[in-house]
């Protein structure tokens, strides 16, 4: 019986931060940040917390896969903005939903590859049958952790959560297929925040320099992002014996447009395969990856057996990719008829 995805829910901060909202803010342009990213805005949360963007995304999730909060074994959440260092963004969520007390429940630092190494940790869970229903969660609020006066880094970055309920199906061919993950510690100070840990802990002088925000060598990024994350698809298919072919949706993090074209590409994967929904939302870290999921599910284009290839990349440097055989038949969304505003684009 493997393990499968039973439901799926987003959440979203209400503020929109448009492009042309930057101009006024930095020296850039709607032009620049469009064609250099595919960004055209992103949201921004102002009252809402990172447990109450997951919580909500969670609560979706668990309406979804017609679940009560009882019936969740474990809680992992993937943050790279988690609410504290502790507790646990989890444990935040946990008491916020009423999940009972007999649950693991605990955070996951891969920051933007953070939902796909949870998807390997809730496969894990499920296989060893201790756990009948995991809950994922990625949630993010790291616009707190942008420095609105950097270009090259405030332009990319947006809040959300996006939950993922796992569970096993009794169809062999359904559900999670192959994991690649990777990790490579050598390139940490390409993408860090330097302070605010215990490595670096915050003064006068960390909050002077802005060690507290993202600083990021972005042209490296992109590059090792392409180069690592193709391999890791090619990985992900070859143990699955399946081919690019046979791949229906090709979806990656959302952090850079030209970065998944690049990867599409280098697989021989066509344009209309690429789930894209980085125009809208910028790059949500952990979250890109269940938003983008929810909104193609919830617009009704996921179909049982659909074969959905997953990639991510972040800070650490993590990255990997995971290949998913859909295995429900629609959303509960498709099946009442209602549509999320959220998925006019889709
Ligand atoms: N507006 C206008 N100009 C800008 C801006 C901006 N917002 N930002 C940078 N520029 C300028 C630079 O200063 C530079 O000018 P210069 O040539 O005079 O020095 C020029 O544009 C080109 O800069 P590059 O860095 O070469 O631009 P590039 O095409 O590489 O795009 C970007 C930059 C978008 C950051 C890209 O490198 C990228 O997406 N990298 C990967 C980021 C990423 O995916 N991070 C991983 C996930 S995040 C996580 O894990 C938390």
């Amino acid at each position: 019986m493997p393990a499968t995805i039973l439901g799926l829910g987003m959440a979203l901060p209400k503020k929109v931060l448009t492009n042309f909202d930057l101009e006024k803010m930095v020296d850039t342009s709607d032009k620049w940040i469009f064609e250099r990213t595919g960004i055209k805005e992103r949201r921004v949360a102002e009252n809402e917390s990172c447990s109450d963007l997951g919580a909500l995304a969670l609560k979706n999730a668990l309406i979804d896969a017609d679940l009560s909060p009882e019936e969740v074994d474990a809680l992992i959440v993937a943050s790279g903005s988690p609410e504290m260092i502790f507790p646990s963004t989890a444990c935040l969520i946990q008491e916020k939903l009423g999940l009972k007390k007999e649950i693991l429940a605990f955070d996951l630092q891969a920051a933007c590859s953070g939902f796909l190494y949870g998807l390997a940790v809730a496969d894990a869970l499920i296989n060893s049958k201790a756990y009948k229903k995991v809950a994922l969660v990625g949630a993010e609020k790291i616009t707190a952790f942008v420095d609105w006066e950097d270009r090259n880094t405030c332009v990319l970055f947006g809040d959300g959560a996006g939950a993922a309920i796992i569970g096993s199906t009794p169809q062999a061919e359904f559900g999670l297929v192959s994991f690649s993950l990777y990790a490579d510690g050598s390139k940490a100070p390409l993408l860090c925040i330097p302070a605010g840990g215990s490595g670096m802990p915050a003064s006068p002088e960390t909050i002077k320099n802005k060690k507290h925000f993202i600083q990021m060598q972005g042209r490296e990024v992109f590059k090792l992002a392409v180069k690592n994350v193709a391999s890791a698809c090619q990985e992900v298919l070859k143990k699955a014996k399946l081919f690019p072919a046979d791949v229906d949706f090709f979806l990656a993090h959302q952090a850079n447009e030209r970065i998944i074209n690049a990867i599409a590409s280098q697989l021989g994967l066509s344009a209309e395969k690429i789930v894209l929904n980085i125009s809208r939302y910028g790059n949500t870290s952990a979250a890109s990856i269940p938003i983008a999921l929810t909104e193609i599910y919830n617009s009704g284009k996921l179909k049982k057996g659909s074969v959905i290839l997953l990639a991510a990349f972040g800070s650490g440097l993590t990255w990997g990719a995971a290949l998913l055989r859909w295995s429900k038949d629609f959303s509960r969304k498709v099946k009442n008829g209602e549509r999320d505003a959220e998925n006019q684009n889709n």
